[in-house]
């Protein structure tokens, strides 16, 4: 290797160490010739050679500049929590009242939760004609702390949970750390296939199943519920379409519901709800705070005034409209299967792509997408797809990074690589 090859070679190793940064100006040649011992014309082809790399600009009368690095912008297509950018200001106002300091003062005290608490909890959740009882319910962090407690309560370290074969990639872990066993059960188009099983209790998502989409008719429903089986029914998605009743409608003394504000609202200060048969909500109680995954005062204080106050109503509807709105832009670009109502899509994928080599890809182009086999209670036998997560990114964002997508399935893996 020629001289101003390993010089350069240095250079190039520090630009990648971030010991020189991006746009900071090289010595003049002069200076790097005279503290380097080489001649004034073995500098100059130093630094021609770094920029022929795309490593530094010249410009003249100027000097030598680290070239700022090429970033990809990033967008996520993998976190599941749609945030509108409204959202703050409509719920500052009620923050700002809570805010006060003998208002503000009760919340930090904690205590029991109030009556109108337990009211507005069990308006915001109802739907279809189905309410649940405001004096059972229960108050946790978040939907997968509520998830964790009924699955506590419910069934037995050495128990087998039954779930649908693609799940909640949370609730596998939280199965695992209380040594529940998994029992992954057939799905259709019409969601769980309703099948006896050797089970202490099922988990399903009726309505907008993560990671399909699916939204089990009514006569599923009224097929599930009547198998006789313990349910927790994660009703995390069912805002986004409250047209049906939870399966706790057709089966109110097996079926405990799961929901939370996190995707209603915001993941930054939420609650998770439990709505629980009248039998069941004493053990979950106690499992919540034997789990420790209860509800902070000042959050349940915060909800309770975004439902009353009418901004988580008019979030939830506004999300309704913008997840149509998302999932119109997927609808004409990729051939994504799921509920034009949701939040998320899935796309299979045509061979010869892999769902490893299509995340891989996408990630190449700064997009993030999450594969099928996170979603599987046996990952050797997930299908071969990707969930979209459509909530996060802004829509000319979200645009553009469908038709990267769309781009990358128009073609053969092994010609888009490199
Ligand atoms: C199906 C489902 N259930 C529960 C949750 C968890 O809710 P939270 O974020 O309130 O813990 C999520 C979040 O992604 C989810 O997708």
């Amino acid at each position: 290797v020629e001289e101003y090859g390993r010089f350069a070679d240095l250079i190039a190793a520090d630009i990648a160490a971030g010991r020189l940064r991006s746009g900071q100006q090289l010595p003049p040649q002069r200076t790097f010739a005279r503290r380097h011992h080489i001649a004034a014309s073995t500098a100059a082809r130093v630094y021609g050679e770094l920029v022929r790399r795309g490593l530094a600009v010249g410009e003249v009368g100027r000097g030598t500049f680290v070239r700022p690095a090429r970033t990809v912008d990033q967008v996520d297509l993998e976190f599941n929590f749609p945030v509108l950018p409204e959202q703050a200001a409509l719920l500052a106002p009620a923050l700002e009242r809570a805010l006060r300091h003998d208002v503000f003062e009760q919340s930090l005290r904690g205590g029991p939760t109030s009556a109108a608490t337990r009211e507005a909890a069990a308006d915001l959740l109802a739907r279809a004609g189905w309410r649940p009882d405001p004096g059972s319910l229960l108050f946790a962090a978040g939907g997968r702390q509520a998830i964790a407690a009924a699955l506590a309560a419910l069934v037995p370290p050495g128990g087998r949970l039954g779930v649908e074969s693609l799940t909640y990639p949370v609730l596998k872990a939280i199965a695992a750390q209380l040594r529940i066993e998994l029992v992954p059960l057939p799905m259709d188009a019409d969601g769980l296939v309703p099948r006896r099983a050797r089970v202490d209790a099922l988990y399903v998502q009726p309505t907008l199943h993560n990671p399909l989409g699916i939204t089990m008719s009514t006569a599923r429903r009224e097929e599930i519920a009547g198998l006789g089986l313990p349910i927790i029914e994660d009703g995390v998605n069912s805002f986004l379409d409250e047209s049906l009743a939870p399966l706790a409608a057709l089966a109110s003394d097996r079926v405990v519901v799961i929901d939370s504000l996190s995707k209603r609202l915001a993941p930054g200060l939420t609650v998770g709800f439990v709505a629980a048969p009248g039998g069941w909500a004493d053990r979950i109680a106690a499992t919540l705070r034997s789990g420790t995954w209860g509800s902070a005062a000042f959050a349940l204080d915060a909800a309770t005034r975004w439902i009353l106050d009418g901004s988580a109503a008019r979030i939830a509807a506004a999300k309704r409209l913008d997840a149509a709105h998302r999932q119109e832009l997927v609808r004409q670009r990729l051939p994504a299967q799921g509920n034009p109502r949701a939040y998320h899509c899935w796309l299979p994928l045509p061979s010869p792509w892999q769902a490893d080599t299509f995340v891989a890809a996408a990630a190449r182009r700064g997009i993030s997408v999450t594969p099928a086999a996170a979603f599987a209670v046996v990952p050797a036998q997930a299908p071969n797809a990707v969930r979209l997560a459509l909530g996060s990114p802004p829509l000319d964002a979200l645009a553009g990074a469908l038709d990267t997508l769309a781009s990358l399935l128009a073609h053969e893996p092994d010609l888009v690589e490199g």
